[in-house]
Formats: C-alpha cells, structure tokens, sequence
C-alpha cells in the first residue's frame, strides 16, 4: 500500500503532526482558509482534519473524490451530512466522551449560576452598587430538592445528571431515541424516565444534551415552553437550533419561563442586538462547552488517532458511520 496523504486544515500541535507524519505524508491548508480552497486542498488527498466551521455536503463530498476520512475535532456533526459523506466511501470521526466532564461541569455551573442569580450578583458588586449601598437583587434559589429534567440522556445527560444528584437536585429524563422510556439506566440511580411533556410539566430547570438532527430541530418551541412553570429555567450546552430560539425569546419577554442560561444559539456568533443577548433573564456563552486546555488537547489526539487508524485501514476509535469500512 503506498503511503497515504493527510492534508492538516486545522491547528495542530507539532507532536500531533509529526504523528501524522510517521503514518502518512502531510499537506496543510490554512485553518482560515475558505471552502474552496480546502476542496482544492483536498485533491489527491485520503484523509483530513477538518474545522467544524464548514457544512460538507454532497457537493463537497463529489468535489473530493479520493477523500476516505473527514475527522472533526468535535462530537457534534450536524455540519455534515452523513448520507452524503457514506455514499461516497467517506468516514466521518468525531470526538465523543473525552469532552464529557467539561460540558456537564458548565452545564452544572451555568444551572448553580442561573439558581443562585450569580451573575445578577456579580453585576450588582462590579457596578460598584454595593459600595453605594443599593438594595441588593432579589434573593435567589435553592438548588437542593428541585427537580432537573434532561432532555437526551447519552454520555454527556448523564454526566451532568450524576453532578446535579450530588448536589441534591432530583432527576427525571426524556430521550428522542426510540425504545428511551424502557431503557435501562445503570449509571444513574433514581432517575426516572418522563415523557417530553410531562418532564416540561414537572422540571424546575430543564437541560438539553441532545445532538442536532432533523428529529430533535427545534424539539423545543412555543407549545413546549408554554408548558413549563414560570418559576423555571431552560439550560442549552447542545446545539441551538434544538430550541426554536424567536420563541424562547417570546417566552422570556413575557416571563411565562424565568430565565436561561445558552451555551449554544441558532445563529452564532449572534447578531449584538438580538434580544437573546440582552434580555435581563438570559445568561449567554460563546460556545464553550469544551474551552478547557485539557479538553481541546484530548479532542485533538483523539482526532489525529481516528484518522490516522481510517487512513491505516484500521478501526478508528470513533467514527459516525461505521459502515463505510466495510
Ligand atoms: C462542541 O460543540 C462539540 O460538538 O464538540
């Protein structure tokens, strides 16, 4: 077998590259490059490491006919599309598990911020109304004894199901997967399963760990918002669009929900005058679910390794569409 060829599209450490060179021959593109540019890059080329920022689709795929991996530092891959890229022989890896611990422990520090009004505090203590002795905000919320319901009970749902028992919340869970309602749950004690509606009924703060497909879109609208109490909250460290966002910011001006707390918006990075960025009972973030240095590296090597293994006819150890290999 000739030695592959591997095109680098994103920063990478040095020890991560010359990895890649022992296996294969390496070419780079700019990780700023444009679309177009990566296509062309990508010529002749049998695997890639690839930025998220591009949605590859059967354009893409037929554009790059020798591509046999596309490996994102990433879980979520809602940017390709995987019909597309498994017609064409190409295997998508992503990075599940090693990024685990650093979404649930946001997911968990965004849910105590939202309980404890954390920021409102804050605020109140940086904008020096403290010193001018103002009345303080309104007292906030305990945690303990409230009940969270989290909507996709996977790897991460879990993860911060298991934090928020610790902490003395009660868990209830709701999964899109077909056959969820009977699954058995051994990781996580004590946590029942509830149809959507009812978990929206029953929630306190409610949190989403579900990846984006054309089922779980917009899983969360007016009618599903309407249905929650309006002293709760709605968390989101998964994926924007999983929330019809217009309709959570109706929800929010009207108060009919008491606050949020987004990881992840519909557009990002967000127009500065969208109302979901400036509404008082909303807590935004740039997307930093897996923004620790210990994190970003795990995602890293574990990208570099499931392309390297694709490349070498191996097994990667995680890829989106195993059937490619054949
Ligand atoms: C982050 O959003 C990821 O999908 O890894």
């Amino acid at each position: 077998m000739s030695r592959p060829t591997i095109c680098i599209a994103t920063e990478l450490e040095d020890d991560l590259i010359a990895q890649i060179a022992a296996a294969a021959e390496v070419v780079h593109v700019d990780p700023g490059a444009s679309l177009e540019e990566l296509i062309a890059g990508l010529q002749g080329v049998d695997g890639a490491i690839s930025p998220t920022r591009f949605n590859l689709g059967e354009e893409f795929f037929a554009a790059v006919p020798g591509l046999r991996v596309v490996s994102q530092h990433a879980v979520g891959y809602n940017n390709i599309d995987i019909e597309a890229a498994t017609r064409h022989g190409v295997a998508v890896c992503n990075t599940p598990t090693v990024l685990n611990a650093a979404v649930a422990d946001l997911t968990m520090a965004i849910i105590i911020s939202l309980a404890r009004r954390l920021w409102e505090f804050e605020a109140f203590s940086r904008s020096g109304a403290w010193a001018r002795r103002e009345p303080l905000p309104p007292l906030a919320h305990e945690i303990s004894g409230k009940v969270l319901g989290v909507i996709g009970f996977g790897r991460i749902g879990r993860e911060v199901a298991r934090r928020m028992q610790a902490i003395g919340m009660r868990i209830i869970w709701f999964d899109i997967f077909e056959g969820a309602s009977t699954a058995t749950i051994d990781d996580v004690a004590d946590a029942p399963y509830r149809p959507l509606d009812d978990l929206l009924r029953e929630s306190d703060f409610v949190t989403i760990h579900t990846n984006l497909t054309a089922e779980s879109y917009h899983l969360i609208g007016a009618r599903e918002l309407a249905l929650m109490k309006p002293s709760a909250y709605i968390v989101n460290t998964a994926r924007g669009p999983v929330i019809d966002q217009p309709a959570l910011v109706a929800a929010l001006e009207a108060g009919t929900i008491a606050g949020a707390g987004l990881d992840v918006l519909e557009a990002e990075p967000p127009d500065p005058d969208d109302p979901i960025v400036r509404l008082p009972n909303v807590i935004t973030f740039p997307h930093i679910g897996t923004a620790a240095v210990e994190t970003r590296r795990a995602m890293r090597e574990l990208a570099v390794r499931n392309l390297i293994a694709v490349v070498s006819g191996e097994t990667p150890p995680a890829i989106v569409n195993p059937e490619v290999l054949g």
